[in-house]
């Protein structure tokens, strides 16, 4: 047969081989390094590789992928990476995107399963979070930046219309006074991103300040907002945050919801990471104003492990989304429920037109785990985080930077000598953390505080145990120990 077809058989020998190569992968990650980083010669060997002229036998392709690739993963798997917001693929989930990839439907819309399933794993999420169901729409995107992106054009819109001007036809050309975006400082980059994209310029985005939980400041904010309405300008937005990825602060929601109801404004809730929290009974209460959300971004491939890519948007008013993005040249148009139409399709909601078909990851996870499941997870998640910060607290040498509200612990190696330096703490508390990471003994990364340098460890494995958290807390002291050290000889 001529590649890309496969013989039949040689394609069900070649996946044994990969079920067999994965399943021992998956089994073995406790025992290898968290990360260990790549030599120059495999670097070169992957960058510089050229594309045969001829095909190659697929068994020569998983050969090399087994000896070039496979033995240099990110690091997420294991039970020790605390870094980033970056868990470990559910293992049901790796297996429905070999499923997906078989079918390999696009989801832009249609009269087929992949489509229902889509409708059907948005309806969970909005259930499982308290989003309103009823005349609300959703769908699944690459991550929460695109679900911001899409929360805040949705905004843009809306605000816009209520102006009496058209942003798809004027475009922000037509001489309009400028919509303002409320931003607060720990808010995650890929709003102020989305801003940009939308056009509304860094000028229109007012940075609010934090309290000293890093939660948004709602004083400043009514005061930023009655300082623009009195200058002509027009507040469009609130972008809030539920789970900042710094620290995991939840924003005061029902407080800024209210801001939101009372100046029209639209009220975006980036819940990427820290959405899901609010299935922890303890933490429930913090997300009061969550269903007041006019759009709100989760990211099931954070805490839920979905395997990467699986953002979620949902938004209060599927009409308005609709009207937002919908542009349907002749040769898609289809009428409902008639021939290949089906539902309204999701390419009407959002900016894809070929859309994957991730909603079978989230379909197999979520129901792997149930609701108790995904709550316990959350949960377990949140007191190992605070089983860290109390290490933290009784170890002389560490000292923590930030309240824990979730998942995340931000915190920093102290040696008595380095006391109130914060330049020096600063500079040893970086080397800290890229010590450990090259080290493979546990992993974590780093954020800035009020201007200090923090080690951040955000656990989002499900492996993850209370001994892991000892060893993250030892590495930590003793690599701050011995660096501490040699810069003191
Ligand atoms: C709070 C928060 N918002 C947004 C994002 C961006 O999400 P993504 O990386 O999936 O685009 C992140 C990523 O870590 C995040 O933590």
């Amino acid at each position: 047969m001529t590649p890309p077809a496969l013989v039949p058989d040689d394609f069900r020998r070649l996946g044994h081989e990969i079920v067999e190569l994965v399943a021992a992968y998956l089994a073995g990650l406790r025992a290898r390094p968290v990360f260990r980083p790549m030599d120059p010669r495999e670097r070169r060997a992957l960058l510089e590789q050229p594309l045969g002229e001829a095909g190659a036998a697929p068994e020569v392709i998983l050969e090399a992928f087994r000896g070039a690739v496979l033995p240099h993963p990110m690091g997420n798997g294991h039970p020790r990476f605390f870094g980033w917001v970056n868990s470990p693929p559910a293992p049901i989930g790796v297996l429905a995107e070999f499923l997906a990839a078989a079918m390999n439907p696009s989801c832009a819309g249609g009269d087929h399963a992949a489509i229902y399933l889509e409708r059907g794993v948005i309806r969970w999420l909005m259930e499982l979070v308290g989003f309103p169901t009823a005349e609300s729409m959703g769908l699944l995107v690459s991550g929460g930046s695109m679900a911001s992106l899409i929360g805040l054009a949705a905004a843009r819109h809306r605000v816009a219309a209520a102006q009496g001007w058209n942003v798809r036809d004027d475009g922000l050309q037509a001489g309009h006074p400028p919509l303002m975006l409320y931003v607060a400082e720990e808010g995650h980059s890929c709003l102020r991103k989305a801003a940009e994209l939308l056009g509304l310029g860094a000028a229109s985005i007012r940075t609010i300040p934090v309290d000293a939980d890093f939660r948004m400041s709602v004083p400043a904010l009514r005061d930023a907002v009655t300082a623009d309405r009195a200058a002509g300008r027009v507040p469009a937005c609130v972008a809030a945050s539920a789970g900042t990825v710094s620290t995991g602060a939840v924003d005061p929601l029902d407080a800024l919801a209210d801001i939101c109801a009372a100046h029209g404004l639209w009220f975006h809730v980036d819940g990427a990471y820290g959405g899901f929290g609010v299935l922890d009974p303890a933490r429930a209460s913090r997300y009061t104003g969550l269903e007041r959300a006019d759009s709100l971004a989760l990211d099931p491939h954070k805490w839920l492990s979905v395997p990467i890519e699986c953002g979620a948007v949902l938004v209060r008013d599927g009409v308005v989304l609709r009207e937002a993005f919908s542009l349907v040249p002749p040769y898609l148009r289809t009428r409902e429920g008639k021939g290949f139409g089906g539902l309204p399709w999701f390419s009407e909601y959002g900016p894809e037109q070929t859309r994957g078909f991730r909603a079978l990851k989230l379909w197999m996870v979520l129901q792997h785990l149930g609701r108790r499941g995904v709550a316990s997870l959350v949960a377990r998640h949140i007191a190992l985080a605070t089983h860290l910060a109390a290490c933290v607290d009784a170890a002389p040498d560490l000292e923590r930077l930030a309240p824990v509200e979730l998942s995340i612990v931000c915190f920093r190696y102290v040696p008595p000598g380095l006391r109130g330096d914060h330049a020096r703490l600063n500079d040893l508390n970086q080397r800290i953390m890229e010590a450990i990471q090259s080290g493979g003994n546990a992993f974590l990364t780093g954020t800035v505080l009020r201007g200090d340098f923090a080690l951040r460890a955000c656990v989002l494995h499900y492996a993850t145990t209370e001994d892991d958290v000892a060893a993250l807390v030892d590495v930590v002291r003793t690599t701050g120990a011995a660096l501490a050290g040699e810069r003191a000889r």
